[in-house]
């Protein structure tokens, strides 16, 4: 029986042509606005944004931060409450995962040697980094977000979080900070996001690791064995992505030096340790949007790895709650969490409260996708498999141990290594569950790894000749849980759609058979109208972008098993293997159309709607990131959206139609 009332009905745009302008482009009919820039103002008294690098550092805190990605609208109601059919008020909270430090200071960053020059600077990125939660209006059909709305709020790296579930007040996670391990400060690389049916946002931590300073060669002593094997499995190595532990002095609350994981209580009185701050990241972060003083928690039931999103499953009263998660590296895995106490839609009010009830207590599970079709949710629980003390890779302790590691539980489990999880949509149809695996490399899965649900090897060159091996261009995977029940420990499995393009090999590579209308490449993001159950899919392409800025495609899906069983044949031009797999039914221009494309080096993320269909948010990440800014000329990758020789800046855009009807039908 159907989840939910909602029919994707038919596309009703003509499609949008390939791009390589510094513009927005969208479909006859069709509009947008510039909402929230990087820099803008969310609180009354801060100046506007100068944009040329001398903004304030401590104003930060107060405006749009950097890299806008995964977001969610929560209808807002006359009392403050959540009201979720409301579409003319929301709370619109979005993440943003990082930066493009060329653009935030006077001539990029300052750094002598390796090492950042300017503690300001670095005290900038802090704030730029992130969740913001601002009050979006619509009047007269225009959208504008309040200035001076109490719900505005900035969450950044030094915002005050509690740690929760299995792993929070363990020996894992104690710090100076937190002697106890029950609170860690920030979050950072806040990828995609999700939602909870009492209305509070998840906003999930993808690439923290990076961020931390860890040189392996001079890396303390003290470290065990297995903190060895676990900091090199969740890649916490190298000199930081931002030099942020380089800054001197620091200040007496270890603002910069806890970016160090190799201080290790060198102080004369030993209470400067950090050695475990990495423990402290890489969670799905909790936050009560309509409540501003709410302290964030980090909600460590879920696992901990290079979290993409948290995507809320089918919500049934009675049953238990489901969110599907990825773990955007090559090779990592998809995973559920599924709560042990049943819905009781008497907690919709209830905020972070009932995220303790039902965020704390819960079961991990990955999946291993089988070559017939099938596939399994293998539960990730202390005692259980290889999940041991006796397992040879990784000797597990406790249940904090499992879910702290939850990617060398997963490879304890025997799970499918798959080609970069990207972000993941629940169809509100039949509960179905998309993934995007957005793409990997030859060395990642060279061609003697393929699988079936990984099956494709090949070369796609680009127009300028330069080779791309491997699966360059992603898939989309999907799933149908045993007996539509979304705690259910097995599934049916296909391939929805193969990136490619449109003029590739029709029979093993350009599978989806797609055209100029509908080609595309490293599917990224995904989403489901609630209203129309249009399936949206952007793309954050280092592929194809010789022939088009990333993009926004409209698709009315089928269903799991709607296709057949094939054989792709892949090749690198030496050896060529044949590897059986499920593929859907071709959807054709009249169900997968290109809505939009983004302006230059820009990656499109971030799609939420109104409740009512007629206003699509999107997120236009990092234009002009890709081109080494000259300042002296103005000369940028992009200028978007200001224009003129501005410095570029991320955005949240506001889609709506002509004649205000739901948009893409
Ligand atoms: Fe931040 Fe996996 O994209
Ligand atoms: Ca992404
Ligand atoms: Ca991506
Ligand atoms: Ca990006």
């Amino acid at each position: 029986t159907p989840v939910s009332p909602q029919h994707a009905a038919k596309l009703g745009f003509s499609p949008v042509a390939k791009s390589l302008a510094d513009v927005v482009a969208l479909p006859e009919g069709y509009r947008y606005s510039v909402l929230y820039r990087l820099g803008d103002p969310i609180a009354t008294g801060i100046a506007e944004y100068m944009n040329n690098g001398q903004d304030a550092p401590a104003s930060y805190a107060f405006r749009g931060g950097d890299h806008h990605d995964g977001m969610h609208y929560f209808g807002l109601g006359p009392n403050g409450k959540h009201h979720k059919n409301e579409s003319e008020r929301g709370l619109l909270c979005l993440n943003h995962e990082a930066i493009t430090p060329a653009y935030l200071h006077p001539n990029g960053p300052s750094i002598v040697n390796g090492v950042r020059t300017a503690a300001d600077e670095v005290l900038r990125e802090f704030y730029a980094h992130g969740v913001g939660i601002i009050e979006t209006v619509r009047a007269g059909g225009e959208w504008t977000y309040d200035r001076s709305s109490r719900f505005n709020r900035r969450i950044h790296t030094l915002t005050e979080m509690d740690l929760s579930g299995p792993a929070a007040r363990t020996p894992y996670m104690v710090t100076k900070y937190s002697p106890d391990g029950r609170r860690t400060r920030g979050t950072v690389n806040n990828c995609a996001s999700g939602a909870t049916p009492w209305g509070t946002y998840l906003t999930c931590e993808e690439n923290w690791a990076g961020y931390f300073r860890r040189i392996t060669a001079i890396d303390n002593p003290k470290r065990s064995a297995k903190e060895l094997i676990a900091l090199a499995r969740y890649g916490v190595a190298g000199n930081g992505r931002e030099l942020w532990a380089t800054v001197t002095p620091d200040t007496p609350d270890n603002l910069y030096g806890r970016w160090n994981a190799m201080k290790l209580g060198s102080s004369p009185d030993g209470s400067d340790d950090y050695r475990n701050a990495p423990n402290t990241y890489g969670w799905v972060v909790e936050i009560d949007p309509f409540d501003p003083h709410a302290t964030p928690k980090k909600r460590t039931a879920l696992g901990r790895f290079a979290h993409e999103g948290a995507w809320l499953g089918p919500v049934r009263t009675g049953a238990p709650l489901v969110w599907y998660m990825g773990c955007d590296s090559r090779n990592e895995y998809i995973y559920k969490y599924v709560s042990n106490q049943p819905w009781n839609p008497a907690d919709a009010n209830d905020g972070l409260a009932a995220g303790d009830k039902y965020l704390d207590d819960g079961k991990l599970y990955v999946a291993r996708f089988d070559a017939d079709g099938s596939g399994q949710w293998i539960e990730l629980r202390f005692g259980v498999g290889n999940i041991t003390p006796a397992n040879a890779a990784y000797p597990f302790a406790d249940d904090a141990d499992v879910v702290l590691h939850a990617r060398l539980a997963a490879d304890a489990a025997g799970a499918t290594k798959m080609d970069r999880p990207e972000w993941g949509a629940v169809n509100p149809k039949n509960g179905e569950v998309y993934m995007a695996l957005t793409n990997t490399n030859a060395a990642s899965r060279p061609i003697g790894k393929l699988d079936a649900a990984n099956p494709r090897f090949y070369n796609d060159r680009k127009t300028t000749g330069q080779n791309q091996l491997g699966n360059p261009n992603g898939h989309i995977i999907r799933f149908a849980e045993a007996g539509e029940d979304a705690g259910a420990t097995s599934f049916k499995w296909d391939v929805f759609l193969f990136g490619a393009r449109a003029t590739a090999d029709a029979a093993n590579v350009n599978i989806s058979g797609l055209t100029d209308a509908n080609d595309f490449s490293s599917p990224d993001g995904l989403w489901f109208s609630q209203a129309t159950g249009v399936l949206w899919i952007e793309t954050d392409d280092g592929a194809y972008t010789d022939v088009t800025n990333c993009m926004l495609l409209a698709a009315v899906p089928g269903a799991v098993g709607d296709g057949a069983a094939r054989t792709v044949v892949s090749t690198d031009e030496v050896t060529t293997r044949a590897v059986g797999t499920y593929v859907g039914k071709q959807l054709g221009e009249e169900n997968l159309r290109r809505f939009l494309v983004g302006p230059k080096e820009c990656e499109i993320t971030g799609v939420a709607e109104t409740p009512d269909g007629t206003a699509l948010f999107i997120n236009i990440q990092h234009p002009g990131e890709d081109t080494r800014p000259d300042f002296a000329t103005g000369t940028f990758g992009s200028h978007w959206p200001d224009g003129g020789l501005s410095r570029p800046r991320s955005a949240t855009i506001v889609v709506t139609r002509d004649d205000g009807g739901k948009i893409g039908i």
